[in-house]
């Protein structure tokens, strides 16, 4: 279970905003597991967000919208028993927060007693209401607007959103709107980078950009994506910082031909009579 407000590092909430106001960079990343929740609350990562891309990178789905409440709650408390350190962030999964303010609520306990200590809905005006409702009750949330997968449907795909001034200017409205109910901050996707920036100081409270440029308060990436985990080409927002796939098919291939030619496991990696243990 994550130690909420213990430890002189603890990313809070108030903490994570205090940040844009003292030009400090906010740096999230999304996990799915405890393992690696543990290294990237231990490698300093500001924000671990429980992304509903799970349902991409963990399950394999083609949308988010199939991943349900379930599944999410139980990477949240996996993710949550690893971290100390970090702010821990539940994606809220489709229809788990539009059909009433009640359900929403409910919803959003349930990621907190998992061990969230936020959670994060995609919308604009159509949200805010619900939003004003957990933060009253003492829900912190965090905003998405531009590309927002789970309306991928309605948007005709994951394309860049924002591109007309009519877009921007709706981006903007959106943003205050969320701002005004309470939100903490907002993760501002696949959107250009101008409008990004315009929103970002329109704002007090910090944006957090993917494929929305370097003029948001902070950065968040899916760790997949960002460690090569696909053999594929990278979306162009994201940079690799490593390239997993390769790094474990080596690994795989070599264990299986050590256990087929009989050179695993060898004398060091089995017990012994004549050891004594
Ligand atoms: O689900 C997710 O990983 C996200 C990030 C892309 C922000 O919402």
């Amino acid at each position: 279970m994550s130690k909420a407000g213990t430890g002189p590092d603890k990313v809070t909430v108030p903490r994570l905003v205090r940040k844009k106001a003292r030009g400090e960079k906010i740096v999230a990343l999304t996990a799915y597991d405890y393992p690696s929740a543990r290294i990237l609350d231990r490698a300093g990562i500001d924000v671990v967000l429980v992304g509903d891309s799970a349902a991409n990178v963990v399950y394999g789905m083609a949308t988010t919208l199939a991943i349900g409440m379930e599944e999410m709650v139980y990477h949240t408390r996996a993710v949550a028993t690893g971290v100390e350190r970090a702010l821990v962030v539940a994606d809220m999964p489709f229809l788990s927060y539009q059909v009433s303010a009640a359900e929403a609520v409910a919803n959003a306990g349930r990621f907190l007693k998992a061990g969230a200590e936020a959670v994060k809905l995609e919308g604009g005006a159509a949200i805010a209401e619900t939003v004003r409702r957990l933060v009253e009750l003492g829900i912190p949330v965090m905003g998405h607007l531009g590309l927002t997968p789970q309306s991928v449907h309605r948007l005709g795909g994951y394309r860049l959103q924002a591109r007309t001034a009519e877009e921007q200017e709706r981006l903007l409205a959106d943003a205050r709107r969320l701002e005004e109910a309470g939100c903490f901050s907002i993760v501002l996707e696949k959107v250009p980078a101008e409008p990004a920036a315009r929103v970002t100081g329109a704002l007090a409270i910090p944006t957090i950009g993917i494929g929305a440029g370097p003029g948001c308060d902070g950065q968040v990436l899916v760790l997949h994506d960002m460690l090569g985990m696909f053999d594929e080409p990278p979306f162009k927002f994201v940079r690799r910082y490593a390239e997993l796939h390769e790094t474990m098919s080596r690994a795989v291939a070599e264990y299986a031909d050590d256990v087929r030619s009989g050179r695993f496991p060898d004398r060091d990696h089995s017990f012994h009579l004549d050891e004594g243990r």
